[in-house]
């Protein structure tokens, strides 16, 4: 079976992507920073009698974004899915943040998803088939936020939809999947106060993960999972940005007091 690389496979939409994918016979490869979680997840998936190699990197770092381009483009072991997943956001405003912090961030976000799917996507284009999956948020249809994490999602959606044009016709596929609320570890990583992860605004990563795939067979280019998502897609779709700045500047003010 075709192998698919993970980033950020240990937790939350990423573990649900590699165990989905190990039942469906995926050869997978795992990466994140932590080695020993890796290995453990690794082995579980192993016992659905696929091969699961774990890569140890920082994709906020030039050296560990190589290792990761180093395998992607390794042509005796290709890839054919690439999941970008890894992401992480943080509580601090950005005038509060730490310069080195929203860097780090960034690179995290923005720059390793660049630099991995530049570096899978020749080979697949090669190859004729393909896919690659840049995990993105609802919050990349926002504007008006001075948060980067929303600006570089919004990069990422944007990234990704210029590139499912440009891929047509060759048999590899870009999605861009925007989940809105997901019971994860994202949010306690980033030391923000959500309270109790229930209701219909919080999404299961399994069922996230389900509907990015189905939606990428259908050959759809932005998944947003739930129909109660949908329908605020649908919705800001409808706004023009001047509203949507000023409904998120109000937000902002509130939260600024
Ligand atoms: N949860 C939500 O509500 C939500 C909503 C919309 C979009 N998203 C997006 O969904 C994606 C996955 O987030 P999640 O909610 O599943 O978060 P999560 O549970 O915190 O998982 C993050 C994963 O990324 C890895 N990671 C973090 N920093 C990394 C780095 N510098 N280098 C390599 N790997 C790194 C983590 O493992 P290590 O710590 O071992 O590296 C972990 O495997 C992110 O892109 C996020 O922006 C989440």
């Amino acid at each position: 079976m075709p192998t698919a690389l993970i980033t950020g496979a240990t937790s939350g939409i990423g573990a649900a992507f590699a165990a989905r994918l190990a039942r469906d016979g995926r050869d997978l490869v795992l990466v994140a920073r932590d080695g020993e979680r890796l290995e453990a997840a690794a082995s579980g998936h192993r016992e659905h009698g696929v091969s699961a190699d774990v890569l140890v990197a920082d994709l906020s770092t030039a050296d560990g974004r190589d290792r990761v381009v180093a395998r992607l483009t390794d042509p005796d072991a290709p890839v054919d899915l690439l999941v970008n997943n890894a992401g992480a956001t943080q509580r601090h405003r950005f005038l509060e943040a730490d310069p080195a912090a929203l860097l780090a961030q960034h690179d995290l976000n923005v720059t390793a998803v660049l630099q991995l799917t530049r570096a899978a996507l020749p080979g697949m284009v090669e190859r004729g088939r393909g896919a690659v999956v840049n995990v993105s948020s609802m919050l990349g249809f926002a504007t008006g936020s001075s948060s980067t994490y929303v600006a570089e999602k919004a990069w990422v959606t944007v990234f990704t939809e210029g590139l499912a044009g440009t891929l047509a016709g060759t048999g590899v596929r870009a999605l861009v999947l925007c989940p809105g609320f997901v019971r994860t570890e994202f949010h306690e990583r980033a030391g923000l106060e959500m309270g109790e992860p229930k209701g219909l605004m919080w999404l299961d990563a399994e069922r996230v993960v389900e509907e990015c795939l189905a939606d990428l067979a259908r050959g759809k280019v932005v998944s947003v999972p739930s129909p109660q998502y949908k329908a605020i897609a649908a919705w800001m779709d409808l706004m023009p940005r001047p509203v949507l700045r000023r409904l998120f500047a109000v937000g902002e003010r509130r939260r600024n007091r």
